[in-house]
């Protein structure tokens, strides 16, 4: 079977529509076909400062999260990274193969370090996504299934994979990244022409998965979108009602011009009352499998467990092949 594997870091109580639609709703559905690996990265997590009890509780929710959402730990391998210790061996060697400009040149980076005032971003956040080739290049994954704001970091991972491989032999497969056209950038609520982001504006904007249906709908109807009337798809000139009309679409099923047809003569206020009764229905079952996963902690811990050592097997069988092309002395 071809592999995927992806990410998701464990930064809050919840994940939130942006992180289900652009990339988890793929994870799901890739298990079929893939033989899938799928983390949690608390390294990259404390690229900025962490409050350690929180990030453990908040990694231990992230697994629930993932398994409620349909992730099978029999059919999937679902481990924590800082468990596989290879991914920072390997993202040693990497820092030593990209280049101080390379790096500079991560648009993530800069804003993150930007919004932390340069001076306080951490040389951690500077080489993070060195760290994230490295998650990549050990599993050898064929692809990466991820939303459009990873696009770059992958890019980034295909041309370490394929320098490595030019300057040591064939070691690493170059991956690509796995974007779905219609989701791949959900928007914020109240800023329609930027990415949900947990680190937006205002809370408003961010539908969190976790939070009681009645308070997503509120920010739903609440939702910026523009002076006119008529529902219709122009991401250009209607973000806000385009980014409604996609959020509908992919949680209902229903295509956007299905959607806009039926909306022929009728105002925003349907078409936020049926977004949110549509998140209802999805979050509704959603935070009941998610307590019920957060109530077993000895089955996490099972759970984990044999993820790591599927992962160790895999990554630890890359690393052993990089150490020794790089040079280093066989292990003992
Ligand atoms: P993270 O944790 O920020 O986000 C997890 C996934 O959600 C996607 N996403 C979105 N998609 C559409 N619209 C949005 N508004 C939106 N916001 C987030 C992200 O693109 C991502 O796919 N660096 C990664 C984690 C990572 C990783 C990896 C991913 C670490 N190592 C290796 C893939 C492979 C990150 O911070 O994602």
């Amino acid at each position: 079977k071809p592999r995927v594997l992806s990410g998701i870091q464990p930064t809050a109580d919840s994940f939130h529509l942006g992180n289900f639609l652009g990339a988890l709703q793929q994870w799901v559905l890739l298990q079929d076909e893939f033989d899938a690996f799928y983390f949690i990265p608390d390294l990259h997590a404390i690229t900025v400062p962490q409050e350690p009890k929180q990030l453990r509780q908040r990694t231990l929710r992230a697994v629930a999260q993932l398994l409620a959402l349909g992730i099978d730990p029999e059919r999937s391998t679902l481990f924590v990274q800082s468990q596989v210790p290879e991914h920072a061996e390997l993202a040693w060697v990497l820092n030593c193969i990209t280049g101080f400009g390379e790096a500079g040149r991560m648009t993530q980076f800069k804003d993150k370090a930007t919004r932390q005032g340069s001076e306080h971003a951490s040389v951690g956040l500077f080489t993070y996504p060195v760290l994230m080739a490295a998650d990549i290049l050990l599993y050898r994954p064929q692809r990466v299934p991820v939303g459009e704001d990873q696009r770059q970091h992958l890019e980034l991972a295909r041309d370490l994979a394929a320098r490595f491989n030019s300057r040591f032999g064939k070691t690493f497969v170059v991956p690509e990244a796995q974007i779905i056209k219609g989701t791949a950038k959900i928007y914020d609520l109240q800023d329609p022409t930027s990415k949900m982001s947990k680190s937006g504006p205002t809370p408003a904007g961010l539908i969190n998965l976790l939070d009681d249906p009645k308070v997503s709908a509120k920010k739903i109807k609440s939702a910026v979108t523009d002076n006119e009337r008529e529902i219709r798809f122009d991401p250009e000139n209607k973000p806000g009602v385009s980014n409604l009309l996609t959020i509908q679409s992919a949680l209902s099923g229903k295509s956007v011009d299905e959607l806009v047809a039926g909306y022929e003569g009728r105002g925003y206020g349907d078409l936020k009352a049926d977004t949110a009764e549509v998140l209802a229905e999805f979050v509704t079952p959603l935070r009941a499998k998610v307590d019920g996963y957060l109530s077993d902690r000895a089955e996490l811990d099972r759970i984990l467990a044999a993820g790591t050592d599927r992962a160790r097997e895999v990554a630890g069988r890359t690393l052993g092949q990089v150490y020794e092309k790089v040079g280093f002395l066989t292990r003992g």
